[in-house]
């Protein structure tokens, strides 16, 4: 089997995967709400009633959609009024990219929803289901007593049949206008089957899209099921980041053109190791900055199982950290502040209705972290993908928060492995080019494991790999520095 063969195969097989779970992520999205919820209105000795809790929970849910709501739209954003925006929108983002000169992959919305017609394309959770979970009946319960209409009541609202039949026309039309040479996404994230193929080094160049039957076929970021292909809004990782926004947003799709990264990194991955697709993958050079009140402080390859840390590596570190500080140095000039509510209104999060994030272990961590992170300052993470231009913007995201992954950025290199043995979280300053040389990036378990010390390098250090053009590991270089 030849490499080539071998990537065609373990992708369809991965597509397969995703294409499988999709039914029932609807229900598994839901329980996950309602057992996080369960969890916040689980009484405790001395705490707040039930009722207070729901009217805690209430009264932030009103909170958040004051501020989110109000948060300037792309639109806004290209006309240079001032305020905040949400560190998410990819969109909002382009016109400050744009304006600070560092090259960026271009997109275009190709369809905008509207919260009414993306919920309608959710999908709707049965009624069934709803009454078998204890948590939903007790607040029905409660809510019913209280007469309370807040947004945690149940709306059966009319489930209407137009609104779900123009919402379906506008994603299967908008797919009329996007050619074979791009990819689809929806403006806070990309789709789940996206993330996995590209995660685990299967994207390829410029994915064809994968067909099951004459039916049934998937591309990056749309399906076709039929004869036309239509957006995949049905998607896990979409869905999520569509629920995280205020009612006033705008749901955008846009299209962007496959972008040629210029080095290819071959490797085994460690992720799929004990997978029934394990072997090798291919990953394209991408980096993340990560940007704390203003600064850059640190920077990771995206990838960074696949790197060695050479002088190409470190060179190109030093050229995000460039273009980023640029783009966020323009951001401040005009005065358009990336914003992320968690952070910037933790104040709200903490207080409201006994918040689980009081029991958190970490709780004691947040004074720290939000003087490095302070909330209304510029924080925030950069995605570059390497060209031959040099780093490209490919989108943003929010800072790392203390509270695990669930919400801000992965700290990537500065954690090692995507899946993390702990919630501690990891300083971002520095530079992580590639995982320490004597560790065994196969093994999953000794890559999510293995602390930060000892290959994250100090700017010297950095330059020194990349002026020197030596071809000497990060941590050998560290045991050489005077
Ligand atoms: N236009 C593009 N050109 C090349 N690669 C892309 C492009 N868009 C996405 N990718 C690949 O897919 C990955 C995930 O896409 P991204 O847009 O970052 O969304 P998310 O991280 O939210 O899933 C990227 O890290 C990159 O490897
Ligand atoms: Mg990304």
């Amino acid at each position: 089997m030849t490499f080539y063969e071998y990537l065609i195969a373990t992708r369809k097989a991965l597509s397969a995967l995703t294409l499988s779970v999709k039914d029932r992520i609807v229900y598994s999205e839901t329980r996950k709400a309602l057992a996080r919820l369960s969890w916040m209105l689980k009484p405790r000795a001395g705490g707040p009633s039930l009722r207070e809790k729901l009217e805690g929970i209430e009264e932030l849910a009103l909170h958040y959609e004051a501020v989110a709501g109000s948060y300037l739209s792309p639109e806004d954003i290209s006309e240079g009024h001032h305020g905040d925006f949400d560190c998410m929108n990819l969109l909002a983002w382009m016109p400050i990219v744009e304006n600070s000169g560092v090259p960026f992959v271009p997109a275009r919305a190709i369809a905008d929803l509207s919260a009414a017609e993306m919920g309608a394309l959710s999908g709707e959770v049965p009624q069934s289901l709803l009454q078998r979970l204890r948590i939903f009946r007790m607040i029905s319960d409660v809510a019913e007593k209280m007469g309370w209409r807040g947004s945690l009541s149940i709306a059966t609202g009319e489930h209407s049949d137009r609104l779900y039949e123009r919402a379906i026309q506008k994603i299967t039309d908008a797919m009329d206008t996007v050619s074979d040479n791009e990819m689809v996404r929806y403006v806070r994230c990309g789709a789940t089957g996206l993330k996995v193929l590209a995660g685990a080094g299967l994207a390829g160049p410029a994915p064809a899209p994968v067909t099951f039957s004459q039916d049934l076929e998937t591309g990056p970021g749309w399906i076709r099921n039929g004869n036309r292909r239509r957006i995949d809004v049905h998607d896990q990782r979409i869905i999520q980041c569509a629920a995280m926004t205020p009612e006033n947003y705008r749901h955008v799709f846009v299209a962007r053109p496959w972008v040629k990264t210029s080095r290819w990194m071959v490797a085994s991955d460690p992720h799929r190791r004990n997978t029934p697709v394990p072997g090798p993958g291919a990953w394209p050079a991408e980096w993340r900055a990560f940007i704390k009140d203003g600064i850059v402080t640190g920077v990771s390859s995206y990838y960074s199982w696949a790197h060695d840390g050479g002088q190409e590596d470190a060179c190109m570190a030093l050229a995000v950290e460039r273009a980023a500080q640029k783009i966020i140095d323009t951001a401040k000039l005009r005065q358009q502040r990336p914003a992320f509510f968690d952070v910037d209104d933790w104040k709200s999060l903490a207080a409201g209705a006994d918040m689980p994030v009081r029991h958190h272990p970490n709780f004691n961590d947040l004074e720290a972290y939000l003087g490095e992170v302070p909330p209304g300052g510029y924080n925030c993470t950069l995605d570059f993908i390497e060209t031959d231009q040099g780093p490209m913007f490919l989108e943003a995201g929010p800072p790392i928060v203390p509270f695990g992954f669930l919400s801000g950025a992965h700290p990537i290199g500065f954690s090692l492995g995507i899946r993390m043995e702990t919630f501690a979280y990891p300083d971002v300053s520095g530079y992580a080019l590639s995982p320490p040389a004597d560790l065994d990036t196969t093994d999953i378990n000794a890559v999510s494991k293995t602390p930060r010390e000892g290959h994250i390098l100090t700017a010297r250090e950095v330059n020194k790999i990349a002026e020197a053009g030596s071809s000497l590991r990060p941590d050998t270089a560290k045991t050489n520095q005077e």
